[in-house]
């Protein structure tokens, strides 16, 4: 069981929704936070409430598909805490097209910000903790790392290079003896804004054309089972004891996890693709 009380945690969409939730946990344990997102005024409203609470807490403005901005990440953190000990690379957007008529640019901006992001948070703060010799790295993957449903490719290719990244750094630190240790966050729905962020944030803005009616119900789909989703301060809460318990895999919906169980059956016994 590692103990991060008075240690430092850095979240990456730290601003809203799960990031937020994973902000108030550690918050609550005693730790100071660094909170880091693209959305200056998201990150003021999570300062005030974080602040007025008693944390310490220190908001950047963040594109963590940039190299230069999580590297200056790190060095805000180091140059307020002195160290850093949890970091949670969780900023991610998606969009619901098909891969077949998903514009190139769009391919480009989700795999930047969700498998750059958290492979850019591996370059930088990885080292920094193992210099320590104690800590933990964490990223947000989904269920659409484990199983690749229709419409979400760029999403199912990002979220599953997040898997097969902290599966591989998990592994390494396990091979060295290492005391740090690392995790992958696959929720299931969760109630937050990350559909109207995606939309602000898309390049040129905006609903994509193309697929229309297809992926506008999936959209509406989506949007609906997000908003019956699990409320994200719970997520913070199981991500905040699983790194203190030390877990690999942190799923929301772990019952979601046999269609994992029935793809695998699937591709033992007949080499088909199930229904997903
Ligand atoms: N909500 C769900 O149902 C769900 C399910 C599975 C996985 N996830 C993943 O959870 C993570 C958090 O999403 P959320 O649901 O809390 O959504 P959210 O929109 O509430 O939070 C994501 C945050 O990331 C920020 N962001 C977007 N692009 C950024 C960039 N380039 N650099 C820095 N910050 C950026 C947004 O401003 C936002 O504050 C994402 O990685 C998402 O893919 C969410």
């Amino acid at each position: 069981m590692q103990d991060f009380t008075g240690r430092t945690a850095v979240i990456t969409g730290g601003a809203s929704g799960i990031g937020l939730g994973m902000a108030r946990s550690f918050a609550a344990r005693g730790m100071h936070l660094v909170l880091a997102d693209l959305d200056e005024t998201l990150l003021k409203a999570a300062e005030k409430e974080l602040s007025e609470a008693g944390t310490s807490v220190v908001c950047q403005v963040c594109d963590v598909s940039k190299l230069e901005d999580v590297e200056r990440l790190a060095e805000v953190t180091l140059d307020h805490f002195g160290g850093v000990h949890v970091v949670c690379s969780n900023a991610g957007v998606g969009l619901p097209t098909s891969a077949r008529n998903l514009k190139l640019t769009d391919w480009e901006w989700i795999i930047n910000v969700d498998l750059w992001g958290p492979i850019y948070a591996v370059k930088t703060f990885l080292p920094l903790i193992e210099e320590q010799g104690f800590g933990h790295i964490n990223a947000t993957s989904s269920m659409a790392g484990l199983v690749s449903s229709q419409m979400m490719g760029a999403y199912n290719v990002a979220k599953h290079g997040v898997v097969a990244l902290m599966a591989a750094v998990e592994r390494e630190l396990r091979a060295k003896k290492s005391a740090v240790r690392a995790s992958v966050l696959c929720p299931g729905p969760i109630n937050t804004n990350i559909s109207r962020h995606s939309v602000d944030f898309r390049p040129g803005r905006g609903k994509p054309k193309g697929d229309s009616e297809k992926a506008g119900k999936l959209a509406g789909n989506i949007q609906s089972a997000l908003e019956n989703g699990m409320h994200p301060d719970e997520v913070g809460e199981l991500v905040a004891k699983a790194i203190e318990q030390e877990k690999f895999w942190i799923l929301t919906h772990p019952h979601w996890a046999k269609t994992v169980q029935k793809q695998l059956d699937a591709m033992v016994n007949d080499q088909t693709l199930i229904r997903a």
